[in-house]
């Protein structure tokens, strides 16, 4: 790995770090479970507090996730029990199809049911998993082959995939390997094959969307919705892209994938500031005075602990080592360090920040807690302690 910053200024997490801000973290959790049991979280907080929401958004997963990794990490049988709880919630979105019209299945149903069924053989979470997954194969676009993200099915002005999808696969994937079907599993290889084609630039960098023509489903341009502009690298399109690349590269094994993980690696590493904390979009340089994107960095991380798991000897303590140096930055500068700031656990994300370039109309959660940055946060901190069995 060689990139233009020098690694060696930067100092790994050491063990105790790691430990304190886990035990924070899992602490911190707990603390939130009397709000958020019967009741999830938001997607971002306003302030740095978090506040109740129904389960409507495609945010909700995040929270299950962190209380199914605190479960993990303490044994303590309440979280299996909030767990379960949200379970059931999940389990009704699905069954009566609420806010289910999109493709961010696997955000919601990996991290809220799937590591439940894992976990504790839970049979409604594996249930509600597989209508997820039956749910996201319902948006499969058989003429550009790719899974339609957002919107009515078929309608033009949303015939288009987004990389974040990447992430949704391994719902796929999973509902292969449980049910026997390779059906969900060639449209996710189909869906990653299509995604790679389009969206990543000859330097490494991502585009966030991409439409294809209607009426003959070839690919027809990239598109920006959260990223500064459409040839920009949004921070966090770029970090789905690292990650998502590392998961199929599980599932799969084609080196094509790991391939396409480095070079968005790069392009990742290439752009960012001294403090190793991203602007929300790679565009951004040092003294830009620009919001950050902290949950940029944990998904990053988690991306390269994946890829660690996947290789073997220097290349494998390489990838550990560069996470450990990015969770490192990220805990100094953005992780929560009091109760009294803040009930999420790293700040300094951004949702969506509107520019004249992009279809964000108004600022939302910008230099806030968001959701997946906590849980990715977490998902980090984890695979940095111990052997993990993903969710996803
Ligand atoms: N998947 C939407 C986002 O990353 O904001």
């Amino acid at each position: 790995m060689n990139f233009e910053i020098d690694l060696s200024k930067y100092a790994e997490l050491g063990v105790s770090e790691l430990q304190d801000a886990f035990d924070f973290a899992v602490d911190q959790v707990r603390r939130n479970l009397p709000d958020f049991t019967y009741k999830c979280q938001s997607s971002n907080s306003e302030n740095n507090i978090y506040w109740q929401e129904d389960n409507l958004e495609w945010t909700t997963g995040f929270w299950p996730g962190e209380i199914w990794l605190s479960y993990e990490r303490t044994g303590d049988p309440i979280f299996a029990l909030a767990g379960g709880i949200m379970v059931q919630s999940f389990l009704d979105r699905i069954v009566d199809k609420i806010e289910v019209e999109h493709h961010d299945m696997g955000f919601l149903y990996s991290l809220a049911c799937v590591s439940a069924y894992k976990l504790t053989g839970d049979e409604d979470a594996r249930t509600a998993a597989i209508l997820a997954a039956d749910q996201l194969a319902s948006r499969w676009n058989e003429k550009g082959k790719f899974l339609q993200a957002w919107g009515p099915f078929g309608s033009p002005d949303h015939n288009r995939l987004i990389v974040d999808c990447l992430l949704n696969l391994g719902l796929l994937y999973w509902a292969s390997e449980e049910t026997g079907d390779p059906y969900y599993a060639e449209l996710a290889h189909q869906h990653i094959e299509t995604t790679l084609k389009v969206i990543v630039r000859d330097n490494g960098s991502a585009y966030h969307t991409y439409y294809f023509d209607v009426e003959t489903g070839a690919p027809d341009r990239g598109v920006t919705f959260q990223g500064y502009k459409d040839d920009s690298s949004w921070a966090r399109g770029q970090a789905w892209a690292v990650y998502g690349t590392a998961i199929s590269y599980r599932y799969t094994g084609e080196e094509k994938y790991k391939e396409y993980f480095e070079k968005t690696l790069a392009y990742y590493m290439n752009h960012l500031p001294s403090d190793l904390v991203p602007y929300w979009d790679l565009d951004f340089g040092e003294g830009s005075g620009e919001p950050l994107d902290s949950s940029s960095s944990s998904i990053v991380a988690c991306g390269l602990l994946e890829m660690a798991g996947l290789c073997e000897g220097e290349e494998r303590k390489e990838y550990r080592k560069l996470a450990s140096i990015l969770m490192k930055a990220l805990i100094d500068k953005c992780a929560v360090k009091d109760p009294e700031e803040s009930n999420g656990l790293v700040l300094n994300g951004t949702y969506a920040k509107h520019s004249p370039y992009n279809g964000i109309p108004e600022d939302r959660g910008v230099d806030e807690c968001v959701s997946w940055g906590d849980y990715y946060y977490m998902e980090a901190l984890t695979r940095l302690s111990t052997g993990w069995d993903p969710y996803w």
